[in-house]
């Protein structure tokens, strides 16, 4: 198995790529990243002398480069995107142009290299918000951010070449996941980081809606099932049915942390917030095997240990244009 891995400095893509090599430790595997201010190879640097990894640096949208390394390989997977909502509020176009036109770029050279199959990590909230509902892999794409919107576009794209050119595309739909490695943008590092600094935590609105949560080696091992058995022209929903307000998950990293409810900090809320998200993954449970094994109480401990055992991990994440980033997002949303 020879595999373009694109985006593979982030946090699942670095996550992922450990994970495959330890299970699988013959396969190959080529790393493109743009190394964005999400890309960071410190993730990886534990195979800096695998000979069979290798670490490219490179936009998914650069059609010469996607075609050299294409050439090399039989199989992609692409987790390239942009991914941080409030960041597609601010400032979509990057957005457009990953999502949008460096999937097309990817699926176009798979086309072109006759690759054997084509996975796209994609996101449940490509079916917007349900109140009481789950999201099936039939559900209405309703996508309501700018970031859910280009995912979307991704997704159709991918079963567009299914239907059209008969490329073997698979979409996997992940709900939100948790673990090491995580920018600390997102709500769970972000809480957990504050914390360890003395910071308050920023809660949207009350903190009432609702997410369900995967640990990261979950999603790994679901993306690594669906690479060797997924079947050509499927969408497959990966979730843990283990969903909990906002504000639960902040109460609970406070209590693991030994803290009170005087650190949170009600602030304005997201624009175009979606309320709820659930996902029915029994697809991919009955057909392919798959199941989760970590609970989220057991996940979070995990997560919290290692966000204190590696500061200096993710307090230089937290300087510079971070920073400035997330004091203009505070400002504002106080
Ligand atoms: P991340 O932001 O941590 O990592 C994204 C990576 O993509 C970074 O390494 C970045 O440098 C790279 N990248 C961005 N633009 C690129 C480009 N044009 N060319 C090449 N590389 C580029 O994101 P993540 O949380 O690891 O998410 C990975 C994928 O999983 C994304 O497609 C995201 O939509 C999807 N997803 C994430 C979650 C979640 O909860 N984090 C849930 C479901 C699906
Ligand atoms: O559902 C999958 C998606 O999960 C992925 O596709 C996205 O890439 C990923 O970023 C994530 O999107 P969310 O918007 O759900 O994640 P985020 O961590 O930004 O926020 C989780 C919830 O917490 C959301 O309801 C907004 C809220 N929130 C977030 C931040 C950063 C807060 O209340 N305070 C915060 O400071």
């Amino acid at each position: 198995m020879k595999i373009l891995v694109t985006g593979g400095a982030g946090f699942i893509g670095s996550n992922f790529i450990k994970y495959l090599i330890r299970n699988n430790p013959d396969y190959k595997i080529i790393n493109l990243d743009k190394l964005t201010y999400a890309g960071n190879l410190e993730n990886l640097k534990d195979l800096n002398d695998n000979k069979n990894y290798k670490f490219i640096q490179g936009d998914i949208g650069d059609e010469k480069l996607i075609n050299k390394i294409v050439k090399e390989v039989n199989v992609i997977i692409n987790f390239a995107a942009e991914t941080h909502v409030d960041r597609s509020i601010a400032n979509p176009k990057a957005f457009i142009e990953t999502s949008v036109l460096g999937t097309y770029t990817l699926l176009k050279s798979a086309l072109d290299n006759n690759i054997d199959k084509y996975i796209q990590i994609s996101t449940d909230e490509v079916y917007g918000s349900t109140d009481s509902e789950t999201f099936s892999e039939y559900s209405p794409f309703l996508p309501n951010s700018p970031y859910s919107a280009s995912k979307a576009s991704a997704d159709l794209m991918c079963r567009a070449f299914h239907s059209t050119y008969g490329l073997n595309t698979i979409v996997m739909h992940s709900c939100n996941v948790y673990g090491p490695n995580q920018y600390p943008e997102k709500l769970i590092p972000l809480v957990i980081t504050n914390l360890i600094e003395g910071k308050k935590v920023p809660v949207y609105g009350k903190g009432h809606q609702i997410r369900e949560w995967i640990y990261v080696e979950d999603f790994a091992s679901a993306i690594e099932l669906t690479l060797k058995e997924g079947m050509g022209g499927e969408v497959y929903n990966i979730g843990s049915a283990q969903r909990l307000q906002n504000i639960e998950v902040v109460k609970t990293i406070l209590s693991h942390m030994g803290k009170g409810e005087e650190e949170i900090e009600y602030v304005k809320d997201r624009e175009g917030h979606d309320f709820r998200y659930a996902v029915n993954s029994s697809k991919i449970r009955s057909e392919l095997g798959w199941k989760h094994t970590k609970q989220f109480q057991s996940g979070i401990k995990d997560t919290i240990d290692w966000y204190i055992n590696n500061k200096e991990w993710w307090s230089k994440l937290k300087s510079g244009e971070y920073m400035e980033y997330y004091k203009k997002q505070y400002l504002q949303r106080k």
